[in-house]
């Protein structure tokens, strides 16, 4: 199926040096993975999310945090990257100077093979220490629902930003410095409210970059990009990666 890419934008994409690519919830939702917001089905649908996403929460009932987050984990261990995520790699691989700044949790552009990137909002496979925020890679079978830090003895935690607390200041850094300096941003599959994330692609056109959105619906971004396509990202970029002409990574129905 060949779907509308102006001319311009592939020309535009052929001739970018240095491009960073914002991603959201939108490049995992047809992995099967729900986004943020539509994640709550079964017994969680009783939850609003950003009521289990804050160390209040966390620190008011451990084990339902936890617990909440162990039933997130299990939906994406059944789910896997798809035709969204390996373009991204190609991508990367066609482009001098690129960067990847994700805010999903779900790990996916790793495990498709993306390397030049930072999780802005963490990773739901990390554990951390609730106390000394040490990462914690193992720990012995227990009855303790969270389990414990060898350590201290605290609660253990999933390695995510929850609400109210700061992105990595590495990773923002990272994100911040790579977008001043990017001729092209692409935001893909997100719908560009949360700060300090949102203020990237803003960042980029003020700096004299191009702005491409590849959104499924109309986002606060679509009217200042140069070009907003609401199209899937899994159709859409393998479908930019071939008309640019580039070697793909993916294998068919990846
Ligand atoms: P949202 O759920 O806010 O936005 C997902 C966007 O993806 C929506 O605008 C959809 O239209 C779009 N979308 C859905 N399916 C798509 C597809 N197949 N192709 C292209 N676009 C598609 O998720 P995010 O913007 O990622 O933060 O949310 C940002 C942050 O808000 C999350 O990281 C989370 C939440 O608070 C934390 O957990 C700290």
């Amino acid at each position: 199926m060949s779907l509308h890419i102006p001319d311009e934008l592939l020309t535009a994409l052929s001739s970018a040096e240095r491009v960073v690519v914002l991603t959201g919830a939108g490049i995992s939702a047809e992995s099967g993975v729900p986004t943020f917001r539509e994640a709550q089905t079964g017994v969680w649908a009783q939850y609003d999310p950003r009521e289990l996403a804050t160390p209040q929460a966390f620190a008011r009932n451990p084990r339902l945090v936890w617990e909440w987050y162990e039933w997130r984990r299990k939906l994406i261990q059944q789910a896997k990257p798809n035709l969204a995520h390996h373009a991204l790699v190609d991508l990367e691989q066609a482009i001098p100077a690129f960067l990847l700044v994700t805010q999903n949790i779900d790990g996916f552009h790793w495990l498709a093979g993306s390397r030049d990137m930072v999780e802005l909002h963490g990773n739901i496979a990390r554990t951390k220490c609730f106390e000394e925020g040490h990462v914690v890679g193992w720990w012995p079978e227990t009855d303790d629902v969270p389990p414990r830090c060898s350590s201290c003895d605290g609660p253990l935690r999933p390695d995510v930003v929850w609400f109210g607390e700061g992105i990595p200041e590495q990773a923002l850094r990272t994100a911040f410095d790579a977008t001043a300096g990017c001729d092209l941003f692409i935001s893909i599959g997100t719908s560009a409210v949360v700060q300090p994330v949102a203020s990237l692609p803003l960042l980029a056109k003020r700096m004299g970059a191009r702005v491409l959105e590849i959104n499924r619906d109309q986002t606060a971004l679509s009217v200042l990009a140069d070009w907003s396509l609401r199209d899937k990202a899994s159709q859409l970029l393998p479908e930019l990666i071939r008309r640019l002409g580039y070697p793909t990574n993916a294998i068919d129905g990846a």
